[in-house]
């Protein structure tokens, strides 16, 4: 098979939005027309099935929010969808983050009655940084919304991205009718179905066909006619580059719950969107046609489904062929792997891969060296540094109550740490080696503490600590040159999980003090290296 052509048919994208604004919906309305019509219902499903197979989900029901990643793959229309799924919550974003540097694009989410609300905001801002390509869809139009040029405006104002309406809606709320497709010129007419589980019925015409003139009445239809006649004077044609470049965001109108727009939103993703791109490393430019097979490690997760017990690598392939049974070298150590274990999921179920592409992404079995921002490749010469690194903001001492547990405690603390879920830190000179635990945010911590009891029988009581700012110091410091610095009251020194020192601080005013009163140990945000 040529690779060019599986390449061109990739498209691999994960959808962000607010928590409730309609991702878990979207999603699963997106499944039926990958012509999985029978999982109908199989993400929400999934909620409630992983809900009584694994107990640390309880967590997440309990909080109402998804905590996770699922990495779900369909064929529509000649295309090989690869849909990963993102955590919602604000205290996961490096996770999220992270998940965010494996995707080519990503549709946004907005419920049309709310508009942007804080955590679109910030997953967006990684997206903008990273340059992906944004589609917007404008979600639950089946209920009262905001003015739909408010909507756009605020995409220009608050995101400063450039909005194209694909298409508009025609009335709103309980009068909704339908959306008008600026491209085609014709209007698909809105009909409520009971539970929204079927493909919408969509009458298709001009606006001023009889039939659909018939259908709206006469204040919607002069609305819908002058809020497109001034689009169309703003005179903006459809720019295909700026899409692609981030700059410019399609957006359109549509109710995920009653499959309202969700084929047209697909549709034109995938029309506009595009297929795996090359990628910049240290030696150049790596292109996903190249024989050389290359891809990274964004996420790692332990024990996601009790049947397993293991970790599995999630691997995104950049470059080359995957084949089961491949050896390939794991850059961080130079080592030789035989990748045997490989799989593709589903929901919770696995499927073993015996050959993916470029945008696809893998999940490894059984390789306990592999780390989150890893290369694996075939060509020494090409690295990845796709993930980017946080600094943590929260800090916490993690006691083991129980001592006759300490070797479940020590082996799930470096579980967590491997996953990335948590950072550990040991204090300098301290006698008593409890783990002090740093990330980005307080909730952070409860699911390491959730995840060590349940899955380890390990339990754990946190003892918050003060701190707020960690800054790295170069690494070259040695022993006494550490212990000649000056530090501001309430600051400490520590050492990260790879030994490099750090200087732990109250606030941002007392590690400014630092940095003027100790010019020789110049402060930064990242680990060395990165
Ligand atoms: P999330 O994954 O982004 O958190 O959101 P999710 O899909 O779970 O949707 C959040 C709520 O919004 C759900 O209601 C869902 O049914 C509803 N919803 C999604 N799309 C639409 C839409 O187009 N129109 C309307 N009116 N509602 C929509 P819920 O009451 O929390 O759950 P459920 O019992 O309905 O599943």
């Amino acid at each position: 098979m040529d690779i060019k052509i599986e390449i061109a048919k990739r498209r691999t994208f994960a959808i962000i939005s607010h928590p409730d604004a309609g991702k878990t919906t979207l999603t699963e309305k997106l499944l039926l027309y990958g012509g999985a019509v029978q999982l109908a219902g199989s993400v929400t499903a999934r909620k409630n099935q992983r809900a009584s197979t694994s107990d640390w989900m309880e967590l997440e029901r309990k909080r109402g929010i998804s905590i996770s990643s699922t990495v779900l793959q369909f064929d529509y229309d000649g295309y090989r969808i690869n849909l990963l799924d993102t955590p919602g919550h604000k205290d996961f974003s490096e996770d999220t983050y992270r998940v965010l540097t494996a995707v080519d694009a990503v549709v946004m989410v907005i419920d049309a009655g709310k508009g942007i609300e804080s955590q679109t905001r910030k997953l967006f801002e990684v997206c903008r940084q990273r340059g992906v390509p944004i589609f917007t869809f404008m979600n639950k139009c089946d209920r009262p919304t905001l003015e739909p040029l408010a909507l756009l405006d605020e995409l220009e104002r608050v995101l400063g991205i450039g909005a194209f309406p694909v298409n508009w809606p025609i009335g709103n709320g309980a009068d909704f009718k339908g959306v008008f497709d600026r491209h085609s010129h014709e209007v698909h007419l809105f009909e409520r179905t009971v539970g929204g589980q079927f493909r919408a019925p969509v009458s298709i015409g001009n606006l001023s066909d009889p039939v659909i003139r018939e259908r709206l009445d006469e204040q919607t239809y002069l609305k819908v006619t002058e809020e497109l006649d001034m689009l169309q004077m703003a005179g903006e044609s459809f720019d295909e580059q700026a899409v692609l470049a981030g700059k410019t965001t399609p957006v359109f109108f549509g109710s995920a719950a009653n499959n309202f727009g969700v084929k047209l939103m697909l549709d034109g993703f995938l029309k506009h969107s595009s297929a795996p791109k090359p990628h910049t490393v240290d030696c150049g430019i790596v292109t996903p046609e190249q024989p050389e097979f290359s891809g990274f490690i964004f996420k790692i997760q332990a024990n996601m489904d009790p049947r397993h017990r293991d970790r599995i690598a999630f691997l995104r392939v950049c470059s080359g062929k995957f084949e089961r049974d491949m050896t390939v070298i794991h850059s961080r150590t130079g080592k030789k792997v035989r990748l045997s274990s490989s799989h593709k999921l589903f929901a919770n179920e696995r499927e073993t891969v015996d050959e993916a592409y470029p945008g696809d992404i893998i999940g490894l079995v059984g390789h306990s060296d592999f780390g989150i921002g890893d290369t694996l490749t075939t060509d020494t010469k090409i690295v990845y540094r796709e993930i980017p690194r946080f600094t943590p903001e929260s800090f916490s001492f993690l006691h083991n109550p129980n001592t006759a547990k300490y070797k479940q405690f020590r082996q799930g603390l470096d579980q967590l740490l491997q996953e990335g879920v948590i950072q550990i830190l040991h204090l300098k000179d301290s006698a008593a080696k409890i783990p002090l635990l740093a990330a980005v945010g307080p909730l952070q911590f409860e699911v390491a503490q959730y995840r060590l009891e349940s899955e380890y029988g390990a339990e754990s009581r946190l003892e918050l600590a003060p701190w707020t700012v960690m800054r790295w110091l170069p690494a070259e410091l040695k022993e006494e040159e550490l212990d000649a610095l000056q530090l501001p009251t309430g600051s400490k020194l520590a050492f990260d999980s790879d030994n490099n020192p750090v200087v732990l601080f109250s606030n941002d005013w007392s590690a400014n003090y630092f940095t003027q009163t100790n010019t020789k140990a110049p402060l930064s945000n990242l680990p060395p290296g990165s």
